[in-house]
């Protein structure tokens, strides 16, 4: 019996960046985030024949290293002790800095879990249970779980959903592939790092909850231009205090600063293109649907021949079991 899931990434509008002390893998900030819906991980998950578990990502075999932890909360919260066969793949380039750890962790729990619903003949586990499993694999995947539009509060076990996508379907995020290639610092050591050695640190979180709060409101509204700077702020001040980290950590490239710059042009111009960024140089635009070609184009002009991806509020996850002899469905990559 197979499994498989299809979970879109979840982009930060509000940054969670450095965990706390205590527990495993709990925020120190509080973070919102929109489903990137279009962008895909299709993670299929078998039983092994030995026992042991398996990861395939993108067609290469991984160490467990990162995954043993998760595997154990797994068994421990599914109550499930056998091996596991696991093939994920990303539509978009996958540990670059789209946030496929967030896509792959949510489907990988949710799979988990469907296979020994099925298998085992066990009742149906809940998303909130769900997604404390998927911040064990990553926090950001604790929101990924969900679709539309999740908080995770900081300190949180578990996220939780805040609107569905239908809150705001004419909303766009405009992904720029600014580099492809695995990023050099990855979002986990990047903000163990920044915890333990930028000065700017305790500022970065004890500010962050009152971006958070006012983000709500303004995506309650759905207002773009209060959000959208809120946005800019909270990423602008994540990257700072990464940046005064010792070695400093800058993960911008010459092409993500002319993307700020050009998104800082298209708002001058009466377009409304609100630019973040995450852990790599990739730079996200959320824009509206009326605006969506003109913030292509702008884009493009500021680096001609760009790769873009395109996304709108994606819904939630979904599941379902695999016939014998069939190929699961490729990932839908957003290219545009
Ligand atoms: C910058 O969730 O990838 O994308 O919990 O260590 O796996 P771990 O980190 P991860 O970090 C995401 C950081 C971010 C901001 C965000 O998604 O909130």
């Amino acid at each position: 019996m197979r499994v498989v899931c299809r979970a879109s990434p979840s982009l930060a509008l509000v940054k969670y960046w450095g965990k706390l002390e205590r527990g495993h893998n709990l925020p120190a900030t509080p973070s919102l985030a929109i489903s990137l819906g279009g962008l895909e991980t299709v993670t299929v998950v078998g039983t092994s024949s030995d026992g042991r578990d398996r990861v395939v990502v993108d067609g290469t075999e991984r160490e467990l290293g990162r995954y043993e932890d998760f595997l154990a909360a797994a068994r421990r919260i599914l109550g499930s002790g056998r091996g596991f066969l696991i093939d994920s793949r990303n539509g978009f380039p996958g540990g670059a800095g789209f946030a496929s750890s967030s896509s792959g962790f949510a489907a990988l729990a949710l799979a988990l879990a469907r296979l020994v619903e099925l298998r085992d003949g066990r009742p149906a586990f809940g998303l909130d249970l769900l997604s404390e499993l998927a911040r064990t694999g990553s926090a950001s995947a604790a929101r990924a779980v969900y679709g539309g539009f999740a908080v995770l509060e900081a300190g949180a076990e578990r996220a939780e959903p805040l609107f569905p996508a239908s809150h705001w379907p004419g909303l766009r995020v405009v992904a720029a592939v600014v580099a492809r290639g695995e990023k050099a610092v990855s979002s986990r050591s990047g903000m163990a790092a920044t915890r333990e050695t930028s000065p700017y640190y305790d500022d970065w979180v004890s500010d962050a909850p009152a971006l958070f709060t006012a983000a709500k409101k303004a995506l309650a509204a759905r207002d773009l231009e209060a959000l959208g700077a809120l946005m800019r702020l909270s990423y602008s001040r994540m990257h700072a205090s990464a940046l005064a980290s010792d070695p400093p950590l800058l993960y911008w490239l010459p092409g993500s600063v002319a993307l700020i710059r050009a998104c800082a042009e298209l708002r001058g111009r009466g377009v409304g293109a609100w630019e973040t960024m995450d852990a790599g140089p990739q730079v996200k635009v959320l824009c509206l649907e009326g605006d969506l070609e003109a913030v292509k184009r702008g884009l493009r002009e500021a680096l001609p021949g760009l790769e873009l991806l395109v996304a709108a509020p994606g819904g939630e996850p979904e599941l379902f079991e695999l016939p014998p002899g069939t190929e699961p469905p490729l990932p839908r990559s957003g290219l545009s």
